[in-house]
């Protein structure tokens, strides 16, 4: 295989050409300079690469010039599809540390040993808006991990809300088409505010809880390290006794929770389109890691018969103070990848990636998404050989008979294609075997909850739409529900269907009337009546852990937060000096901000040199 050199970080001799083009060069012919020549991709070293070859020095371009070619030929294909969805996003690499073993849950191999490192890769993402789009838009974040164990991959494709829009995978694509830019207009990018997805929104009522949820200031994250991410479905542990136990993942920001409010995203997103993803660049630069705990809720099928809601529907959440979040360890995110390309770009996060000791469950959403990613990727990525890529590459072996396919990088020896064989009896390669004992077996599920017929049909379990959605407002801080009909007053503005505004109204008759009111009063439109229910929603019990602001993960603290001190002309020294060391006293990170790049000359007339300009730095 080809191999790369790191890029040299010699001098070169620079001379100017004939038209005055630099020419940085290579000067000595040594050994010591092997690893500066720039050279083809068939290793061939470049002598001019500022100039065509031409027939003349004004004449026309000769096709035999195989350096050109090559160049343009390559940068041509360059770009590969983004993705479907979460085509925005940035990502780190760093570890899980396990706090305590955990084999009575499950035996998967991460989960054994306490205070054991797993190394892990996790991507952050909007959902809606294209790959070159801005981080601060109001969407859902996706919350990836990829965990490379030593028993092979495992994924946890999550976000940072924990419930979502739809029950049954066979909607995804509907929900996905009136969310994107709008089929004949192409517009609007990155955003929600638009007819097709509230008119969509509004005939699904299931979606309600998750509404609430994405107009509320969750989707505003100030840093992807202040927001805290979900697995959303339940899943299942498995210990080695085969015992079963359902399981809902949860990650919890050490910085807490904190969210900028819409006026700020507005601006931000204009100012620094890249804000979160320089905001983790930055973080990580400086030492200052992002740090999340991995937090489960754990039951048993006996808790899931008598909750109040089906544990497989993933629009709804298990409260925490029903059933509390068990910290078992944390996620530290130290390292930027090398390459944003390489790593970020053609990483590929699959649900499917499981390890022995984790399992499924039927949640129809869940099961689908099982299907969607590797298919997706294969397109994406253009071979079905994308998991060799580095990023993709588990770290632990892998042994199959899988062989060949676009891009195979990998050179099996031997005869051995496949299995059963004999091949080791004549003393040849004879390959893998599978192992009942440490191989994954599928957790065999209680009947009752397969009965064996086919049918396309909802569960009659999953027809509460409201319930939650209604907790969900009620358990927020009277600032947050504010920003919330804020939020739903901007959104439906921008709907131009009257009748999609009406039905709309009519569904958060059935969440809060109140909140039905406020929204109609900022559209100056009459409230209609309540949209008709299947279920009437039920009062439950407010969850303070839904809320951010007095809520049980607001952590009224600088640690992790840049401080923007503002100066200019004039400005006191002493004074400034004193801000600053308050800050640093509290862990935070003074940044100083002045009206002009070149900062400013303050009392005394000392200059102070600044880290941002007033209109390009905002908060
Ligand atoms: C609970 C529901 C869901 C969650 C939490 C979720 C989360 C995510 C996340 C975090 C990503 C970005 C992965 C990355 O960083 O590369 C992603 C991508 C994607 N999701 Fe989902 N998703 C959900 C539902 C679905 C469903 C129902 C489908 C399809 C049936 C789906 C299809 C996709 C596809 C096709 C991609 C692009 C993958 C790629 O090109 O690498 N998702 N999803």
């Amino acid at each position: 295989m080809a191999t790369r050199k790191t890029p040299t970080t010699k001098d070169f001799a620079s001379e100017r050409g004939e038209g005055d083009e630099l020419h940085q060069r290579v000067s000595g012919r040594g050994a010591a300079d092997a690893d500066s020549y720039l050279t083809t991709n068939q290793g061939i070293r470049v002598s001019d690469n500022q100039n065509q070859l031409k027939s003349g020095k004004r004449g026309a371009v000769l096709l035999e010039d195989f350096v050109l070619r090559e160049k343009i030929f390559h940068f041509d294909h360059e770009r590969i599809p983004e993705r479907i969805v979460h085509a925005r996003g940035s990502a780190a690499h760093g570890y899980f540390e396990l706090y305590k073993a955990l084999p009575s849950l499950t035996k998967a191999d991460l989960f054994q040993r306490a205070g054991e490192r797993t190394p892990v890769f996790a991507r952050f993402s909007t959902v809606a808006g294209g790959a070159g789009s801005v981080d601060t838009p109001r969407d859902v974040r996706g919350f990836a991990v990829k965990f490379y164990t030593r028993e092979g991959n495992w994924d946890l494709v999550g976000n940072n809300i924990p419930v979502f829009f739809i029950q049954d995978a066979m909607k995804f694509p509907d929900l996905v088409h009136s969310v994107k830019m709008e089929a004949d207009r192409g517009y609007p990018q990155a955003a929600s505010a638009h007819d097709t997805f509230w008119d969509f929104i509004s005939l699904m009522p299931e979606s309600t809880n998750m509404i609430m949820w994405k107009m509320s200031d969750r989707t505003l994250p100030r840093s992807l390290a202040t927001m805290e991410g979900f697995g959303v479905h339940t899943f299942r542990f498995v210990n080695a006794k085969g015992k079963s136990t359902f399981v809902k993942f949860h990650w919890k920001p050490k910085l807490g929770l904190q969210s900028t409010i819409w006026d700020e995203a507005v601006k931000i997103a204009g100012a620094d389109p890249d804000f979160h993803r320089r905001d983790l660049f930055e973080r990580i630069e400086r030492g200052d890691y992002p740090e999340w705990e991995l937090g489960i809720q754990t039951f048993d099928q006996e808790f899931a018969d008598s909750f109040a809601f089906d544990v497989l529907d993933p629009t709804k959440i298990i409260p925490e103070e029903i059933i509390p979040v068990k910290m078992i360890g944390r996620m530290v995110l130290d390292r930027w990848p090398d390459n944003f390309f390489a790593e970020t770009e053609q990483s590929a996060f699959c649900p499917a990636n499981i390890v022995p000791g984790v399992d499924f469950t039927n949640d129809p959403l869940l099961q689908g998404r099982l299907f969607s990613y590797l298919d997706t990727q294969k397109s994406r990525l253009g071979t079905a050989n994308f998991h060799q890529i580095p990023i993709n590459a588990p770290k632990c072996p892998v042994m199959n008979f899988q062989r060949d396919g676009m891009m195979q990088m990998l050179q099996p020896k031997g005869r051995a294609n496949y299995e059963p064989n004999s091949l080791n009896e004549a003393d040849e390669v004879t390959g893998p075997r599978e192992s009942a004992l440490l191989g994954f077996s599928t957790f065999e599920e209680p009947e009752h909850d397969a009965d064996g017929s086919k049918l396309r049909i909802r569960a009659e379990s999953f027809a509460d739409h409201y319930s939650q959605a209604r907790q969900f407002f009620h358990s927020l801080h009277e600032a947050e529900q504010a920003h919330l009909a804020s939020a739903l007053v901007f959104e439906l503005s921008k709907v131009g269907l009257a009748h999609v505004r009406n039905r709309m109204m009519g569904n958060l008759q059935n969440v809060d009337e109140g909140l039905a009111q406020r929204v109609a009063d900022g559209l100056g439109l009459p409230l209609p009546k309540a949209s008709a229910t299947a279920v009437a929603a039920q009062e439950l019990d407010p969850s303070p852990a839904l809320r951010i602001v007095e809520g049980p993960r607001q952590r009224k603290t600088l640690e992790g937060r840049c401080v923007g001190i503002l100066f200019s002309d004039g400005s006191d020294p002493a004074e400034i000096n004193t801000v600053r060391a308050a800050v640093e006293a509290a862990k935070g990170k003074p940044v100083f901000i002045s009206p002009k790049i070149g900062g400013a000359k303050l009392k005394g007339g000392k200059l102070l040199a600044a880290d941002g300009q007033l209109a390009g730095t905002p908060s």
